[in-house]
């Protein structure tokens, strides 16, 4: 077989018996096709790679796209706090599109945080500046259990209204829904805030398995909720991110945690499902396995080999590192064309960093990397090395 960095585009699309940039005519199984996947963003190049179908170019978005590295998002957000901005409208609408016009991505994520749910739920939670979530009474025993009633869609009227709104300004761009995954959401309870270790997290996980699987259980319900609430606005895709999981082993990932995540994905298959983890090198393949269209993959494992450990069937994401985009504009050139070539081994990429963009990143630099990676493996501007 053929090393994927020797075969160009061309080749891998005529092998899926398509033509580059042409509608196709694919053999494979649709996909995810519901209402929302089927609105005015059906045949987007995003969402044709989250299909494993041709694309006329390789889609790209940037995790945290919308946010501090933006002067035109501080300036929005001047008097309002993180999550008072969540809740209004006409903000997350506004902050949404932001990128999306500055960097012409190929979708929109939907701006939010992975808190939002636990507060529409009434935990009490604020996030602090430069910090991250912190949590007023950290999860500690079951009676904490009942302070994680289900989420309806009338605990968040204002993600219905803002989804709509976008759904309705974006046309052919898709909007992607997102929402924390349970063991990501249940290390800031247990912990109380950002942990480097998850020690408690893991203390109650390994010692107390039965009220875990309850946190995980009540966890799931609320996050499968929240997605469904953006895709039944129109959201026509969802990330899951499971942000910290890779502070497990697999097997204890397989028992403890994924059979929560797989009820949240299967909920929502009616759109293409990402899923994503930092440190996830050794997970790739049950995240997968979960119940993921798409694995998202951080900077750490080529694309290559990340397509090995996941197996067929799905397409990937990711994964420069998001460090580079400080790097001379050469340098970048040559990590995109590499990530661009890794890409190849894929049925399906969609460009992205490894993890989210750093707030002092400059906006030219990521627009630069929308430019290359638009432009393929075949354009002028990705001649870096
Ligand atoms: O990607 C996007 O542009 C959409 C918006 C988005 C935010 N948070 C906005 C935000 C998304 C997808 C998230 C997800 C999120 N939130 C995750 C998973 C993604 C990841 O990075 O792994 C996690 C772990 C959180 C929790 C959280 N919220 C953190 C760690 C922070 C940063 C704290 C800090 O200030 O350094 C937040 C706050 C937050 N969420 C900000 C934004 C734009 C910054 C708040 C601000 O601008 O004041």
């Amino acid at each position: 077989m053929p090393r994927a960095s020797d075969r160009t585009r061309e080749a891998r699309q005529s092998e899926r018996g398509t033509i580059a940039g042409m509608t196709p005519v694919d053999a494979r199984p649709a996909g995810p096709t519901s209402a929302a996947a089927r609105g005015p963003a059906h045949d987007s190049a995003f969402l044709r790679a989250c299909r494993r179908e041709a694309v006329p170019h390789t889609p790209v978005w940037f995790m945290r796209q919308a946010g501090r590295a933006l002067p035109e998002y501080r300036k929005l957000r001047e008097g309002n706090e993180m999550l008072d901005a969540c809740a209004t409208p006409d903000l997350v609408t506004e902050i949404t599109l932001q990128p999306v016009r500055r960097y012409g991505v190929d979708a929109a994520i939907f701006f939010s945080d992975i808190v939002v749910p636990l507060k529409a739920v009434g935990v009490d939670l604020d996030i602090v500046p430069g910090v991250g979530p912190v949590v007023a009474q950290p999860f500690r025993s079951a009676a904490d259990l009942d302070r994680l009633p289900a989420l309806t869609p009338a605990d968040v009227p204002y993600i219905t209204e803002a989804v709509r709104n976008l759904v309705a300004e974006l046309g052919s761009t898709p909007l992607i829904g997102f929402a924390g995954a349970p063991f990501t959401l249940a290390s800031y309870l247990v912990e109380g805030g950002p942990s480097k270790n998850h020690a408690a997290t893991k203390a109650l996980m390994y010692g107390d398995p039965a009220l875990w699987q309850s946190l995980l259980d009540r966890l799931a319900t609320i996050t499968l909720a929240f997605l469904r609430v953006q895709v039944d606005a129109g959201a026509s895709a969802v990330q899951l991110f499971d942000s910290w999981v890779g502070a497990l082993p697999a097997a204890d990932y397989r028992e403890l945690v994924s059979p929560h995540s797989a009820r949240v994905l299967a909920g929502v298959s009616d759109v293409p499902r990402i899923h994503f983890g930092v440190g996830t090198g050794e997970l790739l393949h049950d995240m997968g396995q979960a119940g993921a269209d798409v694995v998202g993959v951080d900077w750490r494992v080529p694309l290559s080999d990340a397509v090995r450990r996941i197996g067929p069937g799905r397409a990937v994401q990711g994964n420069l590192d998001p460090t580079l985009v400080f790097a001379p504009r050469e340098v970048v050139a040559r990590k995109v064309r590499e990530t661009l070539i890794e890409g190849q081994a894929a049925e399906g990429h969609v460009f992205n960093l490894g993890h989210g963009v750093l707030p002092d990143t400059d906006p030219d630099a990521l627009l630069h990397v929308v430019e290359l990676v638009h432009a393929g493996l075949e354009g002028p501007a990705a001649e870096g090395g």
